[in-house]
């Protein structure tokens, strides 16, 4: 039993599912006495883990504990091979995926490196996102993770594909979604040399159309593909992959810039190649997105500094599709739950306003962070929000409709009910209350604050939606809209 073996694995290596699996279903199954994952820590019944606290081992060492363990300790004596070396590596990624340990194996991102080296012999997959949509796993094992690593541009979904010549059927939601208009997206890598590959199929424009999308894509500034004009390529509902290879890379990031001649550009996936270990973390931009102005008619006097993420100004909303609505740095207003809501964008006194009515008391919606790269919605924190409200409504002022505004955070027992549970983070006003509501009618602030006894350090408690109800004095008659929604010290969990 060498337990050094397991210190020689290369972290990039690391399957983090077998880990999981061992850790629930091997000959030694942990869960009997830690339980399972919790969204905090492994709760027991007979010795919790918290991965953020480990008192028995570091996480640089955990693979050599729990390799020694499996021989002899856990009162198991259950397995000491080298197979179970390799397990330990395996459990011991898939704990330090719940930690904020960065020293140690941190490289998993839930991506699959799984496709075969091409002929320059080392290159895998170090990024593949399916463009406006979600994670998918094609019938050959691929793994695509949700979009993500994207500027600007709209996300759309055809609903009439229900087949394409030489696509598996499991294979569709590849090509289904897209991200068109104006965009660039920058993955984050080393400096080196990387090969890309651009998934694209015009599934809008009808075969007739030659001529009415032609788009140009640089990678870091240099042309990889010119004049593109898919109908001309293949045709309606036919896909087709562009490689660009060795795309040098010297400032950190792999940045694919689309522009269109005629119309708008069109992506449906996008693979970046090179050498294993070749990511770099990712970093948000938690900056100011947007213009960020007070509206013109509004009172109160919200200042924005370079921490606060502006979620929505007046500016750069899209068309209300379905219910929902994209919002400044790829977040959407979405999961409206009363079945006759009306949400609208208005034209107000200055830029849009975000319109809510035609529903009863006790509902609303979600706004929900951009998925990272496993495709759940990124888990952020935040000191407060300063929102801009205006009403259309018979209430008197004084007696105007009030409304809540709180935290849905990883891990939460019922994310989408249960807003009088005790554990429900909701946002107060300056005298600690909740709901809220404004003094005129007019466009007004009201200045939020996060709810003193979060810890934002722990895991499992940090926010990945936010949700909006309205409450006392509202009605379906009534009507709020939405100004302007800035988070302040926002940041995004790394
Ligand atoms: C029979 C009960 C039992 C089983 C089964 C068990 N453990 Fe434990 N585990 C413990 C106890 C008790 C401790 C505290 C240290 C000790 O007594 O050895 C512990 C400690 C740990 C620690 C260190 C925690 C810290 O705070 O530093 C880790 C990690 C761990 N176990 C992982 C596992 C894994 C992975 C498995 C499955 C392969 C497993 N355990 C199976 C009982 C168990």
């Amino acid at each position: 039993m060498s337990s050094s073996s397991a210190a020689a694995v290369d972290c990039a290596d690391v399957d983090v599912s077998a880990g999981e699996d061992f850790y629930t279903g091997g000959p030694v199954n942990c869960t009997q006495c830690h339980g399972t994952y919790n969204g905090m820590v492994f709760p027991g019944p007979v010795r919790p883990i918290d991965p953020n606290d480990l008192t028995e081992t570091t996480h640089a060492e955990l693979a050599q504990y729990l390799d020694a363990k499996m021989a002899g300790g856990f009162n198991m004596g259950a397995c000491a091979d080298a197979a179970c070396s390799n397990r330990a590596v395996e459990m011991a990624k898939y704990i330090n995926k719940y930690s904020n340990d960065t020293n140690w194996c941190n490289t998993d991102t839930g991506m699959s490196s799984s496709s075969a080296p091409t002929g320059d012999g080392e290159f895998v997959d170090l990024y593949a996102i399916n463009a406006g949509g979600k994670a998918i796993t094609l019938q050959d094992g691929t793994e695509f993770t949700a979009d993500f690593y994207s500027n600007a541009g709209n996300t759309g979904a055809l609903t009439d594909l229900f087949n394409i010549e030489g696509v598996a059927q499991q294979d569709l939601d590849l090509y289904r979604t897209e991200r068109w208009g104006e965009f660039t997206y920058d993955f984050p890598v080393k400096d080196g040399t990387y090969d890309v590959k651009l998934y694209v199929m015009e599934g809008w424009f009808g075969p007739q159309n030659a001529g009415n999308r032609v788009f140009d894509v640089t990678a870091e500034g240099q042309n990889i593909a010119t004049d593109v004009d898919p109908l001309v390529k293949t045709g309606h509902d036919k896909p087709f992959v562009i490689e660009a290879q060795n795309i040098q890379v010297t400032d950190g990031k792999l940045s694919l810039d689309f522009t269109a001649s005629v119309d708008a550009a069109s992506i449906r996936a996008i693979v970046v190649r090179g050498l294993e270990g070749n990511k770099a973390p990712y970093e948000a931009d938690t900056g100011t997105v947007g213009t960020a102005a007070v509206p013109d008619d509004c009172s109160g006097d919200s200042q924005v500094t370079a921490n606060d993420f502006v979620l929505f100004d007046g500016s750069q909303v899209g068309a209300v599709a379905g219910k929902t609505l994209g919002l400044h740095g790829n977040w959407v207003l979405q999961e409206v739950w009363d079945a006759n809501a009306k949400l609208e964008t208005e034209n107000a006194a200055s830029g849009k306003a975000i319109a809510y009515s035609n529903a009863g008391i006790f509902t609303g919606f979600k706004f929900v962070a951009p998925s990272d790269m496993t495709g759940t919605a990124s888990a952020f924190k935040f000191s407060g929000a300063d929102i801009y409200i205006d009403y259309e409504t018979n209430n008197a002022p004084g007696n105007l409709p009030t409304f809540g505004f709180r935290v849905n955070y990883e891990g939460e027992a019922n994310p989408n009910g249960s807003g009088a549970a005790s554990t429900a983070k909701w946002m107060v006003d300056s005298n600690n209350q909740e709901p809220y509501s404004a003094n005129s009618k007019g466009c007004s602030l009201i200045q939020l604050k996060a709810p003193l006894n979060w810890n934002w350090d722990a895991p499992g408690h940090m926010g990945n939606k936010l949700i909006w109800e309205m409450k006392n004095g509202w009605s379906n008659s009534d009507k709020i809209r939405i100004r302007r929604i800035v988070f302040k010290d926002f940041e995004y969990k790394m």
